[in-house]
């Protein structure tokens, strides 16, 4: 029943009462994220595409009952530092759905994957560069290994998530067969992988189409080779990356999952046996997120009109950061005022507390007209929103309540201001 598992929950989809009364219990900024519908959206992934391996990115949200709601739902965990693998471990992943993504990994980092690699030898590594080849070998490494491939292609919702053309990531396409032949003869090699970007929507069907169709020539390069040049290689999979993008706009359509399906197995092509994979984080976990904030401040200028708030860029980044659009209903609660279906629409900016301009979390947004002691709902918040909170202006981070079935409960507790200062040391100098 489609219904039952809409491919979008908009931001007038929540409960308001409900939101409100979270609010009132748990105080603001509070993220609050439905692991019922974290799990729609992992089953809609897997039944769009039935035999591909679907592996969570964690860095979405590395929340641990994210993690494991995405764990029982059966996805693989794709891990971009060992901070994130130590998360899934944690969260219950066992070795053979791990992948361990390497960009640029520090040293610490290597080290401690190698070192789950001894425990956990179903773990995969997967690296971009052959110096990261160089030094995995040198910690005695000779494990699963995939190679990431630049794929000359890239999509995303903002150039500073647009991976796949940045020469950052993985090894350029056109020497990515001679690498993996020789990456073989010290590991064993069982996928190669390439990432768009982050934010694809449907407009970059095309970017995506071209990806998966290079990544299907490299597979079958790489598995059956004229034998005068090569030795086939023992590959398992092709991971196409992630990058879903979801509607963030009220009018935004939703990505047709089944048919990019479709379009992705079409441009793959003949794998003769070898698994698609995926690696969606935002499809996962951001419609299933919102970010409850209490308006502190009505300022009327002769400019426009300054709503505070007492949510900024520390606790969701995106605005500030990639000029992100996060939908924002008022769900009223301020006193001597009608509910906000019965105010005006009046065209405001949403700021936070932080002393920089770039603070806002919208600007000339037409709201019902909000007034003090207003609850805010910032949608489409479970994506990289409590990932990219800070400290910064020295704000402690905001709670996090999951829902299941309805109930809340507490996951990452407000931060305290003695928070702030628990890895500092005071010097001697001047005492
Ligand atoms: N796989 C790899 C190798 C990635 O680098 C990423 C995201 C993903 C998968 C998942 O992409 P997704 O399905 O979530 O789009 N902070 C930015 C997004 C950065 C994503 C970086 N890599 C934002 O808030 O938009």
């Amino acid at each position: 029943d489609a219904d039952a598992n809409p491919p979008v929950r908009r931001t007038g989809d929540w409960d308001g009462d409900r939101l409100a009364a979270l609010a009132d219990e748990h105080d603001t900024p509070l993220y609050v994220q439905d692991l019922d519908r974290t799990r729609e959206n992992c089953e809609r992934l897997r039944s769009a595409f039935p035999d591909a391996d679907v592996r969570y990115a964690v860095k979405a949200h590395t929340g641990r009952a994210v993690l494991e709601t995405v764990r029982e739902a059966g996805l693989d965990a794709e891990c971009a530092s060992a901070g994130e693998l130590d998360r899934a471990l944690a969260a219950g992943f066992d070795g053979d759905r791990l992948h361990y993504t390497a960009v640029n990994p520090p040293a610490r980092d290597l080290d401690y994957v190698v070192d789950v690699a001894e425990r956990e030898p179903d773990l995969t590594i997967t690296a971009g560069a052959v110096d990261t080849l160089d030094r995995l070998a040198e910690r005695g490494y000779d494990g699963r290994l995939c190679l990431r491939v630049n794929p000359g292609v890239g999509a995303g919702h903002h150039a500073k998530v647009t991976t796949g053309s940045a020469p950052k990531f993985g090894v350029p396409y056109d020497r990515a067969t001679r690498v993996a032949r020789e990456a073989a003869a010290r590991f064993d090699v069982v996928g190669v992988h390439a990432h768009a970007g982050s934010g694809i929507d449907p407009d970059q069907l095309d970017s995506h189409r071209e990806l998966v169709s290079r990544m299907g020539d490299l597979a079958r390069d790489l598995i059956d080779p004229d034998p005068a040049v090569a030795d086939p290689l023992d590959l398992e999979y092709v991971d196409v990356g992630g990058g879903f993008g979801v509607p963030y706009r009220e009018d935004d359509e939703p990505l047709d999952l089944p048919a990019v399906a479709d379009a992705t197995r079409e441009a793959v092509g003949d794998l003769s046996g070898l698994a698609l994979a995926i690696e969606p984080g935002r499809y996962v976990v951001a419609d299933a997120g919102v970010l409850l904030t209490r308006v502190n401040t009505v300022k009327p200028t002769p400019e426009e009109t300054v709503v505070g708030v007492d949510a900024g860029m520390t606790d969701l980044l995106r605005p500030a950061m990639y000029d992100a659009y996060h939908p924002i209903r008022n769900l009223g609660g301020a006193a001597d005022e009608p509910a906000p279906a019965d105010r005006e629409a009046t065209s405001v900016t949403v700021a936070g507390p932080i002393c920089e301009t770039g603070d806002t979390l919208c600007r000339d947004r037409a709201l019902s007209r909000p007034a003090r002691g207003d609850l805010l709902a910032v949608g489409v918040a479970g994506a990289y929103g409590y990932e990219m909170a800070n400290q910064y202006n020295s704000r402690p981070r905001p709670a996090e309540v999951a829902l299941t079935d309805g109930e809340a409960t507490v996951v990452r507790r407000r931060e305290r201001l003695a928070d702030l200062t628990t890895v500092e040391e005071a010097p001697e100098v001047g005492r």
